[in-house]
């Protein structure tokens, strides 16, 4: 088993990665104090895991909530529903919240345990690789607002992250390749294990071969915390992980959140930062054609069709909430790793966004 702790002082917690984890009683029960555990989840996690995930807590009473499958679930409502449920059901701050799914039950999860009476323990079972790689480890909790992603949350750091890899056996495979979005930034952040591993084991990560995955998962996990655990609230160095999000987002956005996965739309959004990089000298063609060659490899779109419009997207991206002052605050890529920038010459930009739309 691999594990890794995050160092945020009191708020510690370690992650734990290996096939198989969620039958394993013993690892979960340090985190369970009180007499109660919420199992929260949704309607297409919970037929394929939530009974083994249920009987690895013994002598707790253990009930289960689910939600249904979707983005769109993840708002006030669903947030009121499990707040609902917890008080009609005794719960306290002690009890336990796991949260079993993707990075949907993942925030909506999280930011419950959050404002539960001031704060419940949590854990995390990320089942989706984006989750596993990224939205389970940080702290970041939310929901949406209609009229913002994201909108209404708070940091919350888990009481531990336990990721059994086996459960992306069940991922569809659009949602698996989307995921390496976030893998391929932490390479491109200066992970050399990554990049290692994604040059020499592209035909074993195709066949989701676990050691390699849990390789992956292990250093993915470990670039995150160590971004996060230097600057957890976002006051600096953490707005790194935006790398291709700045430009991704506003591809979300344009395309009304329907056409590109979340991971696919980051892949069309850092190759722009690519090409921006590489327009303002600051990375090798090298690596520009490094990294663009294992996207392809992934199976994730270098290119976007051309109902965007850059000047859509440059003014989608000026309302990014990442962005602080009247300039773009962008991430971009250099050969070893990426550096924040402020950005205001249109011009460059527009460039850099249209190369990427045919
Ligand atoms: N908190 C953070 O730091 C952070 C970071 C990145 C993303 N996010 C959030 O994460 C969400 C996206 O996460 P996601 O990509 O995991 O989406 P998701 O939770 O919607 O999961 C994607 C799909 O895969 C299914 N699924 C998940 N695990 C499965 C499994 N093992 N077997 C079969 N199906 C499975 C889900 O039911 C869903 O249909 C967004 O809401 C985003 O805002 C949060
Ligand atoms: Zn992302």
């Amino acid at each position: 088993m691999r594990k890794l702790a995050v160092e945020l002082g009191e708020r510690s917690y370690n992650i734990y990665i290996k096939a198989g984890l969620i039958d394993s009683g013993e690892l979960f029960e340090p985190y369970c104090k009180g007499d109660n555990v919420l199992i929260l989840s949704n309607e297409t996690i919970a037929p394929l895991y939530i009974e083994r995930l249920s009987r690895a807590f013994t002598n707790k009473k253990v009930y289960q909530f689910l939600i249904k499958d979707g983005e769109q679930y993840k708002n006030l409502d669903s947030y009121s529903a499990v707040l609902n449920f917890l008080m009609e059901n005794g719960f306290r701050r002690n009890d336990t919240l796991v949260a079993l799914g993707g990075g949907v039950i993942g925030d909506l999860g999280g930011f419950v345990a959050a404002s539960y009476q001031r704060g419940m323990s949590l854990i995390q079972v990320p089942t989706s690789l984006l989750a596993q790689v990224d939205s389970s480890v940080g702290g970041k909790t939310a929901v949406n607002h209609p009229l913002g992603k994201n909108m209404i949350g708070a940091f919350y750091q888990p009481d531990a992250v336990i990721i059994d890899t086996d459960t992306l056996d069940t991922l569809p495979d659009r949602e698996y390749f989307s995921g390496f979005a976030e893998v391929i930034k932490y390479a491109m952040l200066g992970t050399e294990a990554i990049k290692a591993l994604l040059q020499n084991n592209l035909p074993e990560i195709k066949l989701r071969d676990k050691g390699i995955l849990a390789e992956i998962i292990y250093y993915s996990c470990r670039k995150k915390s160590l971004v996060v655990a230097s600057d957890e609230k976002e006051k600096g160095s953490r707005a790194l992980l935006n790398l291709g999000h700045t430009f991704g987002h506003a591809i979300e956005k344009l395309t009304n959140y329907n056409q590109y996965l979340h991971g696919e739309a980051v892949a069309i959004g850092t190759v722009m930062a690519l090409n921006l990089a590489f327009i303002k000298g600051i990375v090798n063609k090298e690596i520009v054609d490094l990294y663009r060659n294992i996207f392809v490899k992934m199976e994730l779109p270098e290119y976007s069709d051309d109902s965007i419009i850059p000047a859509q997207m440059l003014t989608a991206m000026k309302l990014d909430k990442k962005n602080t002052s009247d300039k773009y605050r962008l991430v971009l890529p250099r050969d070893q790793d990426c550096i924040l920038i402020e950005e205001d010459n249109l011009e460059l930009l527009e460039q850099a966004i249209s190369q990427q739309l045919k």
